[in-house]
């Protein structure tokens, strides 16, 4: 998994619980993972999964809601960090797609050693109606926090329903809101 994911995280959790939590934890930990991580670097979701579970479980935070949060953080920090993708989409659902047809592929052109999930809106009757989120890792909640996050930052008129596996893949109904 992309070193990127790591340190954005490690911001996220420092600002959330406290640089100190995060150290504990680390330390905590130590000889089991790499312990020094860098945005450009790749680590395994091994890894991941053991900081993210000893840390909720020192906070007492549902690790769903906090991996949630941490995806709703993340949107912000890809726009701040890669403007262009955000330049000249019409809307969220645009920008979704944007991240399955182009932004993941160009993700794996730059890394080859990357694999992000498979993103994608599906439409039926030309109206979005789930988000597909398929990968061999089990971060649908990230991912659910990114796409919410993404409509609500490009003002859509969508909201993620309950998810639910449709074979190898996690669907979320696309809800109207209001309509
Ligand atoms: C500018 C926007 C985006 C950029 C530059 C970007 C880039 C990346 C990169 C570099 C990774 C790491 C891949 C790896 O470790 O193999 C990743 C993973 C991921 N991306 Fe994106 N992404 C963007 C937007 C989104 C959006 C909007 C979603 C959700 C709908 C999303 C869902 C995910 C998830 C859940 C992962 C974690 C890995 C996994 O679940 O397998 N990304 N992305």
């Amino acid at each position: 998994m992309r070193g990127i994911l790591f340190t954005e995280y490690f911001d996220f959790v420092a600002a959330q619980a406290g640089e100190e939590a995060l150290e504990e934890v680390l330390a905590e930990l130590d000889g089991k993972i790499t312990g020094a991580y860098t945005s450009v670097g790749n680590y395994s979701f091994a890894e991941f999964a053991n900081i993210h579970t000893l840390l909720c479980s020192k906070l007492d935070a549902s690790p769903e809601d906090m991996a949630r949060q941490y995806g709703e953080n993340l949107l912000h920090r890809f726009r701040d960090l890669f403007p262009s993708y955000f330049e000249d989409v019409a809307n969220g659902i645009v920008f979704l797609e944007k991240v399955g047809d182009h932004i993941h592929e160009e993700v794996m052109k730059l890394y080859p050693d990357a694999k992000p999930p498979v993103i994608k809106v599906q439409r039926i009757n030309g109206e979005p109606s789930f988000l597909i989120y398929q990968s061999h890792r089990p971060l649908a909640a990230v991912s659910e926090g990114l796409a919410s996050e993404c409509l609500r930052f490009f003002g859509d008129p969508y909201k993620l329903g309950q998810q639910f596996k449709s074979g190898d893949a996690i669907k979320f109904p696309l809800e109207p809101i209001g309509g």
